[in-house]
């Protein structure tokens, strides 16, 4: 595989949850090798289109940027920035923002969804929120982005729009891939794993014994199984137990040695779910020990990011600076 510049975000809307982490951060840490040039931010503009947190914004940004790091991101192998580190973003989206189609912004599912939500708060942030992303990732010239399934109708749009501003202005952006073969993370509640929704995570921070709870108050398995040796369906009712299992044990994929005991009724959903908590707290644990040596670094941190901020902000003002010049604005700066 060529060289990438690989770039990704997360808004920050409080802390990650284990869904980010097995979903997307762990696979930002994979793409950090040699020749590659990483760029892993935090979405502070993007988290502005959900009004009402001023006071915890900046304490998230630095929660964020520290599970980031505790999650193995490495300042010195990949920049690690806010976006506001960056106004020229505003800058370079105001230009995208000249050649993308309303219409198009008005049919991206995340949007439709939070319109039917929220019907009365429906803000033009909320709408142009896809042409920012394409500043996001165009502004650095990014030729790979690894997102979440919710993601990709966004990234879609950033590559149409790097076509479509190419097709008018003459060639200036290659289009990026998408790298998509992240896991979807099954919540408590058997829909994917979601930040907002408290209800169906695990988080990042959990102790084992609260792993533990969460699963036996909230994970859903088999509801037609009754009694443990019941005959369960792994496979079709179990919908957050079972695939998680899944998704954590190659294992498993293999030998089919949970799934066949659930059927045969000799391993119950308790056990079942103890024994998943029991997984994740041991993936959760390093993790823990690194996050909780950052929590007194706050100034450490806010380094790194202005130090990631300005290298990002030397690519983007360049790209801002032909884009600018392409479309006939000849500034003097
Ligand atoms: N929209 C993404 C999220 O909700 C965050 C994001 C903003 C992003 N800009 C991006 C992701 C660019 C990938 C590339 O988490």
């Amino acid at each position: 595989m060529p060289n990438e510049t690989v770039l990704s975000g997360i808004r920050a809307t409080g802390r990650l949850h284990f869904g980010n982490f097995m979903g997307a951060v762990r696979h930002f840490a994979d793409l950090q090798k040699p020749g590659n040039h990483c760029l892993y931010f935090i979405a502070d503009f993007h988290t502005l289109t959900t009004p009402g947190n001023t006071e915890a914004l900046e304490r998230n940004v630095l929660d964020i940027a520290k599970d980031y790091m505790a999650a193995g991101l490495d300042p010195v192998q990949s920049s690690i920035y806010r976006q506001s580190s960056i106004p020229e973003l505003a800058e370079l989206s105001l230009y995208l923002s000249m050649v993308q189609p309303f219409g198009e912004l008005m049919r991206i599912p995340t949007f439709k969804e939070k319109a039917k939500k929220h019907p009365d708060s429906i803000t033009l942030g909320l709408i142009s929120y896809p042409v920012l992303m394409a500043a996001d990732i165009l502004g650095p010239r990014s030729t790979l982005v690894p997102v979440g399934e919710d993601q990709v109708p966004n990234v879609e749009l950033a590559r149409n729009l790097a076509g479509r501003f190419n097709s008018v202005y003459g060639q200036t952006f290659t289009l990026p891939r998408m790298l998509e073969d992240m896991v979807r993370v099954p919540g408590l509640d058997g829909e994917k794993m979601g930040k907002s929704d408290s209800d169906n995570a695990i988080d990042i921070n959990a102790s084992p014994s609260e792993v533990r709870e969460r699963y036996r108050t909230k994970g859903v398995t088999d509801i037609q199984r009754v009694r443990k040796d019941d005959s369960g369906d792994p496979y079709n009712r179990c919908r957050s137990v079972y695939p998680m299992h899944e998704m954590l044990s190659p294992a498993e994929k293999k030998g089919r040695e949970i799934a066949n005991s659930c059927i045969k009724g000799t391993l119950g959903c308790a056990d079942c779910k103890n024994m998943l908590a029991n997984k994740i707290s041991k993936i959760l644990g390093p993790f823990q020990e690194r996050r909780r040596a950052l929590e007194t670094q706050d100034s450490h941190v806010r380094e790194i990011l202005r130090e990631g901020g300005r290298h990002a902000r030397r690519i983007i003002r360049e790209t801002t600076a032909e884009v600018r010049e392409k479309m006939g604005i000849k500034v003097p700066y």
